[in-house]
């Protein structure tokens, strides 16, 4: 009850502190990436958390719509409500369907799961990938992920989807600080569809960084906390490091 008291009370904070930073920071950035986007995508949000929930409203305030799913319906449907118009709740096999591009942004000890109750209905679809791979939180799987890269790790557990890692070591509060000066900042990516990764760069850019692609999604393994890459440099700096990594 005490655990579930608390992760109320993180939520509810959760959901505020989001409202709160995204109401001061991207208004006038919403107007800008609404221009921006070549087109309005449909994005279904696989893990409503921290990362989620902030890329999930940054995303709707920029005119595409969006499905928060996670194991809680109610909190989606909360969280659903606080966006607004361009956001809804569903369940994350709804999100699953209703997704032209997913972001799967779950603990990485849940991708497994994940992967056994959607893996089917990702096949073929582009899915950005947030999940680190930390064996203190994640066991085993954190330590296979960790040993094989997390892009690879990734994509064997989710065979035939079009994964492309992003936003991966950038914490989820500065997300919405980005939109302050677009562009400025660059995100690293990696995956091994280029039509994938010109999707999931028009996404990064409304969310206010400039994508950098630094390669396959064998170099997934740099995108995570604690490398070279990871935290918020220029775009020219990220190519600079990414030309040294193998
Ligand atoms: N926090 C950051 O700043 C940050 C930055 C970059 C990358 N990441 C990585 O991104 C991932 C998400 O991080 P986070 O901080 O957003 O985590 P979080 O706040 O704990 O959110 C995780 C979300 O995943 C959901 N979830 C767990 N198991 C699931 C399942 N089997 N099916 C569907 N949804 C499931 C959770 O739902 P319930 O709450 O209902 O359990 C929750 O909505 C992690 O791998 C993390 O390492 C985090």
């Amino acid at each position: 009850m005490k655990a579930g008291h608390d992760m109320m009370k993180h939520r509810r904070g959760f959901l505020q502190a989001a409202a709160a930073a995204f109401a001061l920071s991207s208004l006038p950035f919403a107007a800008r990436a609404a221009g921006a986007a070549a087109g309005k995508m449909k994005i279904g949000i696989v893990g409503s958390g921290r990362i989620g929930g902030t890329l999930g409203r940054i995303w709707a305030n920029a005119g595409h719509t969006v499905m928060f799913s996670s194991l809680d319906l109610e909190h989606d449907k909360a969280l659903a409500a606080s966006v607004g118009a361009n956001a809804r709740a569903g369940t994350p096999r709804e999100a699953a369907v209703f997704g032209d591009v997913l972001l799967v942004a779950v603990p990485y000890h849940a991708l497994p799961q994940v992967a056994k109750d959607l893996g089917a209905l990702l096949k073929g679809k582009v899915v950005i990938d947030t999940c680190n791979p930390f064996p203190g939180r994640d066991g085993e799987v954190g330590i296979w992920a960790q040993k094989k890269g997390a892009g690879l790790a990734s994509a064997e557990l989710l065979p035939g989807a079009r994964i492309v890692r992003a936003f991966n070591a950038i914490g989820y509060s500065r997300l919405p600080e980005a939109a302050q000066s677009p562009g400025r900042t660059g995100m690293p990516m990696a995956g091994d569809d280029a039509k994938a990764n010109a999707i999931a760069s028009i996404l990064v850019r409304d969310v206010g960084y400039e994508p950098v692609v630094i390669g396959p999604l064998a170099m997934g393994k740099h995108l995570v906390p604690g490398t070279t890459l990871s935290g918020e440099r220029s775009p020219v700096e990220i190519r600079k490091i990414a030309a040294t990594l193998k």
